[in-house]
């Protein structure tokens, strides 16, 4: 009998989390029934939100339970089909989670044309981070001509978006990354005006320095020390579109928020910030808007991307604990399987 595999939560992790919070299990292709379609992977998506997932804290998504297998979202290939409007051979957008196979209705799936872009991009540039990127910042952050955009998680998936959209609506962009190398990318091949590397000590200055007429739109992803950074060269009015906190994710409860929390409400006030937090689902109603103005960037090569692909399922695990300590290098991706079958 084939077999599939499927990479399931074993144990909720206590700080960073490590192998044994995962396990891979071999099971038998499931079968599909009357009226559904049977998946295969090719490109599982790896994304921040996961570590949540992994955690039984109240949160906007309910937790994985353990031993389900780990969410996710995949470019799937339909190798049998019993649901009008899919084929043998026909690609997918679909949440599949890290497994090989997976039995749909055809409930929530999205056909891509593989020939219109490479299928990776539908789990970056031109999916889910993309449009978080897209709806973040111009709905949120909204920024204006000659404006200072400042993203941190600047040579990733979300944040690469971020930087290249303010520059075409005419913005400054100043990237925040870890390293030299994230950073000459950031600034050279993204095309972002400058890029501080979060590691050098004397990263707060640079950033004051690289933004002479102060932030108008901080685009929020990773919280901490970048966000202490940022917080006193705010200029009045300026919008702060949270995304993400990554560098809080593996911290304890206890320690989350603390001493800059204060801070942060004075400014909030003091300089009439806007701060919303948001999910890229709450501007779904924006999705034509994005798939049009982002395939046209893209295809202009006004929007660049880059990715690192771990090969095969089983590694998984390792470049998602990877990507919490910033070793990936642009959009992380999973080879599950090949292009065809
Ligand atoms: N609200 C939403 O709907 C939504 C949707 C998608 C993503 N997000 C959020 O957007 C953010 C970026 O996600 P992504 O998918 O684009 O991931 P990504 O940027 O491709 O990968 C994560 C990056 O975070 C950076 N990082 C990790 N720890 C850090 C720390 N302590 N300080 C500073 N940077 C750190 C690392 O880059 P460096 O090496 O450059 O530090 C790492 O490469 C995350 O916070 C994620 O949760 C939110």
């Amino acid at each position: 009998m084939a077999t599939a595999q499927r990479i399931v939560l074993a144990s909720r992790p206590v700080g960073e989390p490590k192998p044994e919070n995962f396990r891979l299990e071999e099971v038998s292709v499931p079968t599909r029934g009357p009226g559904q379609l049977l998946l295969r992977t090719i490109w599982l998506s790896l994304d921040p939100y996961m570590r949540g997932r992994m955690s039984d804290a109240p949160s906007y998504a309910p937790p994985v339970r353990i031993g389900d297998v780990m969410e996710g979202g995949t470019v799937s290939e339909v190798v049998a089909s019993g649901v009008d409007g899919f084929d043998i051979g026909d690609i997918v957008v679909c949440r599949s989670g890290w497994q090989t196979h997976f039995v749909s209705d055809g409930r929530g799936l999205r056909k891509i044309d593989p020939k219109a872009a490479p299928t990776s991009t539908a789990l970056g540039v031109l999916g889910m981070p993309g449009m978080t990127a897209y709806t973040g910042l111009l709905d949120i952050g909204k920024p204006q001509v000659g404006e200072t955009v400042v993203v941190a998680a600047a040579s990733g998936a979300v944040g690469s978006a971020v930087g290249q959209i303010a520059r075409i609506k005419g913005a400054r962009a100043i990237g925040i990354a870890g390293g030299a190398e994230k950073c000459k990318y950031v600034k050279e091949v993204l095309g972002f005006d400058d890029c501080i590397d979060h590691r050098d000590a004397e990263m707060a200055a640079k950033l004051k320095a690289a933004c002479p007429k102060g932030i108008d739109v901080y685009f929020e992803n990773v919280g901490g020390k970048v966000f202490e950074a940022v917080l006193p060269l705010l200029n009045p009015f300026a919008r702060i579109p949270v995304c993400g906190l990554i560098s809080q994710y593996n911290a304890f409860e206890e320690e989350k928020g603390g001493r800059a929390m204060s801070f942060l409400m004075r400014n909030a006030l003091t300089k009439r910030l806007t701060i919303r937090g948001f999910i890229v689902s709450d501007f779904a109603a924006r999705y034509d808007d994005f798939i049009t103005d982002m395939t046209k960037w893209f295809a202009e090569g006004k929007l660049k991307h880059r990715e690192t692909v771990e090969e095969g399922l089983a590694n998984a695990p390792r470049a998602f604990m990877g990507m919490l300590r910033g070793e990936n290098f642009g959009k992380q991706l999973v080879r599950v399987g090949p292009d065809k079958a």
